[in-house]
């Protein structure tokens, strides 16, 4: 295993990433899969390396325990020059309304956990002037919808992170990529009725993501329709956002 054809994928039994892997299996790279429930990701382990024949670690990780993230990095035998996170929790918006532990659990798991591994890793690609950090973040976090806001909340402040991460990095030759999905097709959606028109599948959205990188993108909206509408409702000014009903 080499550091430059390796990806580090956070949140590994996440559908978009589980399709990740089977992308960057295929281009040959070996992984290193980060989840809390590795024997989830047995059968892919094997599947893949038997037909592509790249290494795949997998390593048991709880992104909530933020003070065991320095020793998982330590742990490794190297680190990837590329890390997307794809971790993520929907939660019960309904009970985090009135239950603090959802909604910190929505908070945590969103945003100021990943921000404790992502730090560790970015100083470490910072002193070896090289790296791509990709974060999955979402449209919800493009404003707060009194739908989802608990959850579109903690997007927010994760883009934002990313947004001044990609700042701070670019001296040290960091690459540091936001991706905004709309909806897409995995576990984290399957209790929802999905408009066609506005659905990705995983695979659609792992290829996005790996040409993103490819081309040093710093921003990507899966879909130009999802772009296009999160601009509309962005604009809309706040005196009749918050009469309407999203
Ligand atoms: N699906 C969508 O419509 C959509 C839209 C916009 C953005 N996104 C974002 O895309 C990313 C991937 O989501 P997905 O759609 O592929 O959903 P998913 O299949 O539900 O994946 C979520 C992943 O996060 C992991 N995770 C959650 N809490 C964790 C914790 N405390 N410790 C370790 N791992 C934890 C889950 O692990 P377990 O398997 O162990 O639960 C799972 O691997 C997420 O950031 C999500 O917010 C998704």
């Amino acid at each position: 295993m080499n550091p430059t054809n390796s990806v580090l994928i956070i949140g590994a039994t996440s559908g978009i990433a589980k399709s990740l892997a089977n992308e960057y299996s295929g281009l040959k790279y070996d992984l290193i899969l980060l989840a809390r429930n590795v024997n989830r990701l047995k059968p892919l382990q094997s599947d893949l390396q038997l037909k592509y024949g790249n290494n795949i670690i997998l390593v048991e990780f709880e992104l909530l325990e933020t003070n065991f993230h320095e020793k998982i990095l330590n742990d490794f035998s190297f680190l990837p020059e590329t890390t997307i996170s794809a971790v993520g929790y929907l939660g019960n918006h309904d009970l985090a309304l009135t239950d603090f532990n959802e909604a910190n659990k929505i908070l945590q798991s969103n945003f100021t956990a990943i921000v404790s591994l992502l730090n560790l890793i970015a100083n470490r690609y910072a002193s070896k002037g090289k790296g791509t950090i990709v974060g999955i973040s979402s449209v919800a976090g493009d404003r707060g919808r009194m739908s989802n806001y608990i959850y579109g909340s903690a997007k927010a402040g994760f883009s934002a992170y990313l947004s001044g991460l990609r700042n701070r990095m670019y001296n040290h030759n960091v690459h540091v990529i936001t991706v905004k999905p709309g909806f897409v097709d995995t576990r984290m959606t399957e209790h929802l009725t999905l408009p066609p028109l506005l659905t990705s599948s995983p695979q659609h959205v792992a290829r996005k993501i790996i040409r993103a990188i490819q081309k040093k993108k710093n921003m990507l909206y899966i879909s130009s329709k999802w772009k296009w509408i999160m601009n509309l409702i962005k604009i809309i000014p706040e005196r009749i956002f918050k009469k309407m009903k999203l």
